[in-house]
């Protein structure tokens, strides 16, 4: 039974660009004072969610710039809820497809606040959850960054038994789902981390065939004794350079982000791009959500599976509480996530 009458709404809201990393407080705000009656608020056609994960992603950094630098994401204007992905669960609907009690998928567009209305045209998917697997993993391994590591390295990789490919961020939420996927169809894996903790888990769980952390040891010390056939790169920058310089003749680089470079101008400009012609590498980049939406079924034919059988492992960082969330951003970019990142705004019961 919903409550009666207004209860509390907690937001965060974009307050302003960071030149830096941003800064809980100051470039986002957590407002805890707006309310809503659930049983009365207007739905215009739509639906109203309460917000149960929501997932703090590297790309958002992208879209809290100053509205005169363009890029593909659009950008957070000041005053406006902060929005990326997450799940929710439907506690009214107006819509065919939706009824109260649905586990739903809000992507990019659901808002960092307790409740909140959606229309029927923002990408909304019912969850698909045939193990039965906690509903933060739809963020995680199997959400968008699983989504990236499947699509992408089975569309890009080409990958032959017994190739090496190299993963920077190989402990993350993308890098752990390439790393294992590229275990499982008989790869050697090359891994990198910012933490000796990280590098142990690479090693002792996701049984990677070499780890090392890349703030201690020179990552082209490492890739100079393991030449790469694929590089999946996660970091862009100084780190994509030295994998250029390490990649075998016909090599294969997957471009799935740049997070060094995220928070800084002026960026780092890749001085070996020559050596893409006289090895013959490809580039490929990529956005998962197109990927993904053209062949959904693929992926949770499959990805699910693996995880309930325990073939694709999987670790969360995770943070409860609405008035945390703006912490879990900026954790992503000092390397202090080990895992997903997810907060946890309220437990799955509407
Ligand atoms: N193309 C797509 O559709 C798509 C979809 C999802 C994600 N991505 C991209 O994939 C990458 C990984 O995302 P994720 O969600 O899996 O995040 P994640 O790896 O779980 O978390 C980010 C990690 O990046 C590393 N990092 C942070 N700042 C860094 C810096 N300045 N230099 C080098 N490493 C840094 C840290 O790991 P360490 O401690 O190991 O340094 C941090 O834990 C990001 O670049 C993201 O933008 C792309």
């Amino acid at each position: 039974m919903s409550p009666s009458g207004p209860v509390p709404n907690p937001r965060v809201v974009y307050a302003r660009a960071p030149s830096g990393l941003p800064i809980p407080g100051e470039t986002t705000i957590y407002d805890p004072t707006p309310t809503i009656d659930i049983n009365h608020a207007s739905l215009n056609g739509g639906i109203l969610v309460k917000t149960l994960v929501l997932s703090p992603d590297p790309y958002m950094r992208k879209r809290m710039r100053p509205t005169d630098v363009n890029t593909y994401f659009p950008v957070f204007e000041p005053g406006q809820i902060i929005a990326g992905s997450g799940v929710g669960v439907v506690v009214r609907s107006e819509m065919d497809e939706y009824a109260a009690g649905d586990y739903v998928y809000i992507d990019r567009t659901m808002k960092w606040q307790h409740y909140s209305t959606y229309p029927p045209t923002d990408p909304i998917d019912k969850i698909r959850n045939d193990y039965g697997l906690p509903l933060s993993t739809f963020v995680g391994v199997n959400g968008v960054p699983g989504q990236s590591a499947y699509h992408a390295l089975k569309a890009f990789g080409n990958a032959k038994k017994g190739e090496t490919i190299y993963v920077s961020t190989g402990a993350g939420a993308v890098g752990s789902v390439v790393c294992q996927l590229a275990k499982l169809w008989g790869l050697k894996v090359i891994a990198s981390a910012g933490t000796d903790e990280k590098v142990r888990y690479l090693k002792d769980e996701l049984k990677v065939d070499v780890a090392f952390n890349y703030k201690t040891v020179p990552v082209e010390e490492v890739l100079a004794e393991h030449p790469l056939d694929i590089y999946w790169d996660n970091v862009g920058g100084r780190v994509l350079e030295t994998a250029i310089d390490a990649a075998r003749p016909g090599a294969r680089i997957i471009m799935c982000g740049y997070i060094s470079e995220y928070s800084s101008q002026p960026r780092y400009g890749i001085k070996n791009m020559d050596l893409a012609i006289w090895k013959c590498l490809s580039f490929h980049g990529f956005l998962a959500w197109p990927m993904h939406k053209a062949n959904p079924d693929a992926f949770f034919d499959e990805m699910p599976r693996l995880v309930a059988e325990g073939k694709i492992k999987y670790r969360e960082q995770v943070t409860r509480g609405l008035e945390n969330a703006d912490r879990a951003l900026r954790e992503i970019f000092t390397g202090e996530n080990f895992g997903k990142a997810v907060v946890i705004v309220a437990d799955q019961q509407v």
